[in-house]
């Protein structure tokens, strides 16, 4: 008996195995497990064994009937899933899951994210300011001469009431002056709009990072650090920087600041139109005249601020030589950051 026990059991390993389909499944159930089956005609057996031997059987007999049960339950499972893959209407559970569509930063919104974080690590905070604004606050306040030609309605957009559209971020350094006492240290982030004709590098709409500094004894050497660690953050520790002289009217003295090409490591190339550098922005140590016009003692206070055109540096981080690609959504463009 326990023999013919053990030679059920190997057959039935072997047959289950290559078992594939519920109907072959089903004639195997029969022939072991089924009224006159195999195992079920054995176990009819028992009574023409000893008491002595009785024991034994009824143990070895438990035993198989348990393994052949799990040997159905995992030919079963094989069967199902299989048939499911064949079957014309079933789901392919194997499959896996369609991902939705799912949209990524514009590179824009990506580097105001990646400067903010950056001066937020030295301290800066963010500031605010509307996108409409008052001729004092983008230009008077900021010591900007009464002919200078930025104010000419030629180059800003004005409002029938004599506000208009910001045409930089600076108004938020008179803004965050005139609400908040020294020192001050923040960037503002923003929208700005000029009146230019839209080419490969201009848009009537475009944005800047503002920053501002203001404390006791502030000097050229604290923002030419600041803004070198901005640049070693950004484009990471090669990059160098420089200053030159340049006008403008709420700095003094006022530079423009460069940062060695990140294409070419400053040997020229087209980049860089083979100079070697990237020009970035402008920047300076805060007007005195722009200090009394907040109702800050100069004698006192001192600064520097800068101001930075975003679309500038994520066409030089992502190599991108048409500005308008930024705003046309086009989403094969938008798709590869
Ligand atoms: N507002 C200037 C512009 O749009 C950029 C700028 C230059 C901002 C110097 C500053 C600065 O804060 O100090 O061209």
């Amino acid at each position: 008996m326990l023999e013919q026990l053990k030679k059920i059991l190997s057959e039935a390993e072997v047959e289950l195995s290559s078992v594939d389909s519920s109907e072959s499944l089903e004639t195997a159930r029969i022939k072991y497990l089924g009224r006159k089956g195999l195992l079920p005609s054995l176990s009819g057996e028992m009574k023409k064994l000893t008491s002595e031997e009785r024991p034994a059987a009824g143990k070895a007999l438990n035993h198989t009937k348990k393994v052949l049960s799990e040997l159905f339950e995992q030919a079963e499972k094989r069967c199902n899933t299989s048939e499911i893959g064949d079957s014309k209407f079933s789901i392919d559970v194997t499959l896996p899951g369609r991902i939705g569509n799912c949209g990524t930063k514009h590179p824009i919104t990506g580097i105001i994210d990646e400067s903010v974080e950056i001066f937020r690590r030295m301290g800066f905070i963010v500031a605010d300011g509307p996108e409409i604004e008052s001729v004092r606050n983008n230009f008077d306040a900021l010591n900007t001469p009464a002919d200078h030609p930025s104010r000419d309605p030629m180059d800003t957009f004005y409002f029938e009431d004599g506000r208009l559209l910001r045409t930089q971020t600076s108004p938020v350094q008179i803004r965050t002056m005139e609400s908040n006492e020294p020192p001050i240290r923040i960037v503002a982030p923003g929208r700005c709009f000029r009146r230019d004709t839209p080419d490969a590098t201009h848009s009537m709409n475009f944005h800047q990072i503002e920053g501002l500094y203001i404390d006791k004894d502030v000097s050229m050497a604290d923002l030419k650090s600041v803004l070198l660690n901005y640049a070693h953050e950004l484009f990471g520790p090669d990059v160098s920087i420089r200053l030159r002289p340049h006008f403008f009217p709420f700095t003094e003295p006022s530079v423009e600041y460069d940062f060695s090409c990140i294409m070419c490591g400053g040997k020229g190339c087209g980049v860089c139109k083979n100079s070697g550098w990237l020009e970035i922005a402008g920047a300076g140590i805060v007007d005195p005249e722009v200090l009394t016009n907040v109702g800050y003692d100069p004698e006192v206070w001192s600064g520097f601020a800068f101001g930075m055109g975003i679309e500038r540096i994520a066409m030089i981080k992502y190599r991108i030589n048409d500005i308008r690609l930024l705003y046309e959504n086009d989403i094969r463009f938008l798709k590869q950051f």
